[in-house]
């Protein structure tokens, strides 16, 4: 007999959600649930709406339909202690003339004029939140100077302090080499399996997908073509109507 799916309990759901960009319905209808303390992939073409979906919870787009949370906190205005986000890493500018040190103690030292300096305990913060990452040895490393995959360390680091209850991460391997980025995924797997963090991942990358995420979400067109478990979905015959016939094995 096969095992019944084990049905984790959403942490959140959209129900009939649409958004419009430029005059046009750019997701369009996208119900699911997405299950608390797991990894959730979204995949599909580009233009299919994907960061829009994840920007909509950032507050970022007016949308119709209901993202209804299941936490109890009010989350009309997403705020760090509910949501971290961590952007496609070519909109983020990394030429910066400052160092890991300084951009994480700007951000920490959130509400404090700067005049008055960073807060006293920062230092041990920092360290913490960049061990938390695996990250501590680049404390004092300009961000210019750091590969993709430490960059994206330090942007989850940030998007993990305060520790939220939802992280949304948009293609955070792009621009990591292959080992990196293995490594990378690995770390939040870990993460989500220490903190219960629920995670929405969009990624392009298909065994990466079936590897580490518990629910895969396809959407063509602003819809959902398919949602369910990496094994229900990512079979030949979907990856062929999703991405076409040059796109059917999952090998990376
Ligand atoms: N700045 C914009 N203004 C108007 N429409 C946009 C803008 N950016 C994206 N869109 C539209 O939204 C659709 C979905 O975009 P996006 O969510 O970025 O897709 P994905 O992340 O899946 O590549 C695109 O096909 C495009 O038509
Ligand atoms: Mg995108």
């Amino acid at each position: 007999m096969k095992p019944l799916p084990v049905v984790i309990p959403p942490l959140l759901s959209f129900d009939n959600l649409r958004v419009a960009r430029g005059g046009r319905a750019v997701l369009d209808g996208i119900t699911a649930d997405i299950p608390r303390g797991a990894i959730t992939a979204i995949i599909g073409l580009n233009g299919s709406g994907k960061s829009t979906l994840l920007r909509t919870l950032l507050g970022e787009f007016p949308h119709s339909g209901r993202i209804v949370y299941r936490c109890g906190h009010d989350h009309s205005k997403p705020s760090p202690e509910h949501v971290g986000y961590v952007p496609q890493r070519l909109n983020f500018e990394s030429h910066l003339p400052m160092t890991v040190r300084d951009l994480l103690g700007l951000s920490l030292n959130r509400g404090r004029p700067l005049m008055f300096g960073f807060r006293r305990n920062l230092q041990a913060k920092m360290l913490k939140i960049l061990r938390s990452v695996d990250a501590a040895d680049i404390l004092d490393v300009p961000v210019e100077g750091l590969s993709g995959g430490q960059l994206q360390r330090v942007l989850l680091a940030l998007a993990l302090e305060p520790q939220p209850e939802l992280l949304l991460l948009d293609e955070p391997a792009s621009g990591i080499d292959f080992k990196d980025e293995l490594d990378f995924y690995r770390m939040i797997a870990h993460i989500v399996r220490d903190t219960g963090v629920t995670v929405l991942l969009v990624s392009h990358d298909l065994a990466t997908v079936q590897e580490f995420a518990q629910q895969v979400l396809c959407l063509n067109g602003g819809r959902i073509q398919a949602v369910g478990s990496p094994q229900e979905i990512l079979t030949p015959e979907n990856i062929r109507r999703l991405f076409g016939p040059q796109r059917m094995v999952l090998g990376r």
